[in-house]
């Protein structure tokens, strides 16, 4: 069989998809609240084969602009985020196939806590679950577990090692036949084969074993997205798919060959790890239905301010201190690489000095990943390109609006994906695993 494509849908659980906007398009469904609002888009993927249901997630509003969450409220920038187990189950239950995947971050929960979390959600989805390892972003997050401040950023890979050094172990406390459950014996387990862990290091102590048996797909799959140099370390020796987020097909390119590189140099196979660009899909009937449906996401809907709010949070930066005519200046640049790489790409878009408004426009437009607009051929073409130019193993699709655009995606893009040979017409096996083509691995590796 031909190279397949992994597509992952990339959901949030909560008012509004990555366009700080999505809440005010017309036909976007505002019952986030709801179980069947998440049931319907998950089923919709599954219908399109996708292989992940990803839920990304925060654990504070965002209160970094003007140290403030009032204009995050006001204009529906993120103030919602539900609890994603919650989510989860209820997806699962509402799916067979597709695998279910959610955020915990390492730096505000325990590896006890999130290794049964996933074990438990693996159990309850037939093998399905997904962890994304994420070290969080920002000080709002810390108030909200009694910090001021973030953890710094090579702290934060520190802990995130031990973190994913004790889950693994939990995971594999108990072997795969541990079970006996021989009513007649009276033998429920084997004691021999249930082995408590005794992790002790800086960041945790932790005995185990865990409380849940040896999960479907022996360890939940793993998700990552750093993207700094110990975040691509990090990712080599633990993501089984690796989430990026490249404004162009070049720069996909080096990435893609870098992390692989150190994949390879972590002793994994790096064909075992899929490289997943961030993309949004913008289709249209035609390519000027296309094009004015863009425009209105980024334009007519996004509040500047809105979209301030979110990328202060993101870069731990306030952006209320200057007015929205303000240039982007060195010192500011100077404050987080963040700002520099965005004032960067924004530069190349502009013929002339870099503004606040600017940046704020360009956070709307979601320049850090690929945007692939037009007809669904054109969308299809765009995606093949990145995918046989060694640019990616496929996509992590964001929605512009719910669940419009991934129904749209589904009906009118994923037919000429399998026309091409490039993507499944159904699923071959039940787990996440086997979706992605990669082994399940065995206790203690
Ligand atoms: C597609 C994608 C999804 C992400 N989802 C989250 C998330 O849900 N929560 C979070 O705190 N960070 C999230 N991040 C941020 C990454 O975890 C990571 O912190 C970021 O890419 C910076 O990399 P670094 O940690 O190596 O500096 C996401 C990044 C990408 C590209």
């Amino acid at each position: 069989m031909t190279r397949q494509m992994t597509l992952v849908g990339f959901m949030q659980a909560g008012n509004v998809t990555v366009y700080s906007g999505s809440w005010r398009y017309p036909s976007a469904d505002l019952s986030f609240l709801s179980m069947d609002y998440y049931r319907h888009i998950a089923r919709t993927l599954e219908r399109g084969k996708f292989d992940l249901v990803f839920f990304d997630d925060r654990l504070a509003m965002p209160g970094v602009y003007g140290n403030s969450v009032t204009d995050a409220v006001r204009y529906g920038a993120r103030p919602v985020k539900l609890d994603l187990t919650a989510v989860l189950g209820g997806v699962i239950g509402a799916t067979t196939r597709i695998g279910v995947g959610a955020t915990y971050s390492t730096t505000y929960y325990a590896p006890y806590h999130v290794a049964r979390t996933f074990a438990t959600l693996d159990h309850l989805s037939d093998g399905r679950a997904a962890w994304n390892v994420v070290t969080s972003v920002n000080d709002s997050e810390a108030q909200n577990f009694g910090l001021e401040s973030h953890l710094d950023h090579d702290e934060r890979y520190d802990r995130a090692q031990e973190f994913l050094e004790a889950v693994v172990a939990l995971w594999d406390s108990w072997e795969d036949d541990a079970l006996i459950m021989d009513r007649t014996s009276g033998e429920f387990a084997d004691p021999e084969k249930v082995h408590e862990i005794n992790h002790s290091g800086k960041w945790f102590n932790v005995r185990g074993p865990l409380t849940v048996p040896r999960t479907p797909q022996g360890r939940p799959a793993i998700l990552q997205a750093g993207s700094s140099g110990r975040g691509r370390e990090f990712a080599a020796e633990w993501a089984d798919m690796i989430f990026t987020a490249d404004p162009s097909l070049a720069v996909a390119q080096r990435h893609y060959r870098d992390q692989k590189d150190r994949i390879e140099a972590a002793g994994r196979n790096p064909d075992e790890v899929k490289l997943l660009p961030m993309a949004y899909a913008v289709v249209g009937e035609t390519q000027a239905i296309a094009e004015e449906k863009e425009r209105l996401f980024l334009h007519a809907y996004v509040h500047p301010k809105a979209s301030l709010a979110l990328l202060s949070e993101v870069l731990n930066y306030d952006f209320a201190q200057h007015d929205l005519d303000d240039p982007v200046t060195d010192e500011m640049m100077g404050a987080s690489s963040g700002i520099r790489g965005l004032a960067e790409g924004v530069r190349q878009h502009l013929d002339r000095e870099v503004t606040v408004r600017d940046l704020a426009a360009h956070r709307a437009t979601l320049l850090q990943g690929p945007r692939f607009v037009g007809t669904p051929e054109k969308v299809a073409d765009q995606m093949q390109e990145w995918f046989e130019t060694g640019g990616c193993d496929g996509f992590v699709l964001a929605a512009t609006h719910l669940p419009g655009a991934f129904e749209e995606f589904v009906r009118m893009v994923v037919p000429i994906l399998q026309d091409r040979g490039l993507f499944r017409r159904e699923y071959a096996g039940s787990t996440l695993r086997e979706h992605l083509g990669i082994p399940r691995p065995g206790t203690g590796v």
